[in-house]
């Protein structure tokens, strides 16, 4: 699709059914990760926004790093075998279910996304490991009730879920009420489930991460609100945190050096529901 703009039709050649001529952030950061589903639109916001912040490719690079460390230690140490996984983005390398079913084959992820371009790809999501299963569901984080009722057509909420917002709750302003959506999210979850989060960070590289929010929400569709270590901290609260804490998404439990080392001005934990 990175050939140019045209009308994008679904696979059983249906109208286009989403728009082109904006930048979406699931394109965005497609983008930067190096992907191919993006347009015009997308790569000119993506270009601005490393202007103002150079190194958010590497940052996005960071967080995918970040996601799938943490679905090894869900499916892994933790021992949970499902997983809901919001704002789920153009599947990418190490998708969560590849990641989940290559330590537990029978792990069950259900994605949830509200961009239709992600849709189109519910395909390639949809792709378990048959001991296991996979679910989509085109759905608004804002609407978390909706999430869950259709959730339950895979997931069994009597036991652990691991709940994953990744990159998404700065789409979330603060008068859409974040705090109170995570809080119902979680508490459809048994104790034993986690919250595995992670948040672009407005005190980490704080000028040029103003820069960049300013620029995308100039340019993109989603707009965006980047908080504080405190403000990400919250979404935990009553929570228990595993080690190393709420820290920058490179320091949670690098696999090595160069994960460590690499740029990302993100917010990253998980926590367990006690
Ligand atoms: C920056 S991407 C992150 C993708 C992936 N979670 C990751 O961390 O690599 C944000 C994703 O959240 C989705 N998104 C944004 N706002 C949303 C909302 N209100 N409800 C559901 N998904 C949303 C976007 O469409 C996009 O795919």
């Amino acid at each position: 699709m990175a050939g140019g703009d045209h009308m994008v039709m679904d696979s059983g050649g249906e109208p286009p059914s989403f728009d082109t001529s904006v930048a979406h952030v699931a394109r965005v950061y497609n983008y930067w990760l190096g992907g191919k589903d993006n347009f015009a639109a997308d790569r000119a916001a993506g270009e601005q926004a490393i202007k103002a912040f150079p190194e958010i490719p590497l940052s996005a690079r960071s967080n995918r790093a970040f996601l799938a460390r943490t679905v090894r230690f869900l499916a892994g140490e933790a021992d949970v075998r499902q997983f809901l996984d919001i704002g789920t983005g153009i599947p990418s390398a190490n998708n969560t279910h590849e990641v989940a079913q290559l330590v537990a084959p029978a792990s069950r992820v259900v994605y949830v996304d509200n961009d239709p371009i992600v849709l189109t790809h519910a395909r390639a999501l949809l792709a378990s490991d048959p001991a296991g299963a996979t679910d989509y569901i085109d759905a608004d984080l804002r609407d978390p009730q909706q999430i869950l009722v259709q959730a339950e057509r895979l997931l069994d909420f009597s036991r652990p879920v691991a709940l994953m917002l990744m990159a998404v709750l700065q789409h979330l302003d603060d008068e859409d009420s974040p705090y109170q959506v995570v809080q119902t999210l979680v508490d459809a979850l048994p104790a034993g489930s986690y919250l595995a989060m992670s948040h672009p960070a407005k005190d980490i590289n704080a000028e040029a991460m103003a820069k960049m929010a300013a620029s995308l929400n100039r340019m993109m569709a989603e707009k965006v609100t980047f908080r504080d270590r405190s403000a990400v901290a919250r979404f935990l609260d009553g929570l228990d945190l595993v080690e190393p804490g709420l820290v920058q998404a490179s320091k949670w439990r690098p696999a090595n050096e160069s994960e460590s080392a690499s740029p990302a001005a993100l917010w990253a934990g998980v926590a367990r529901k006690p």
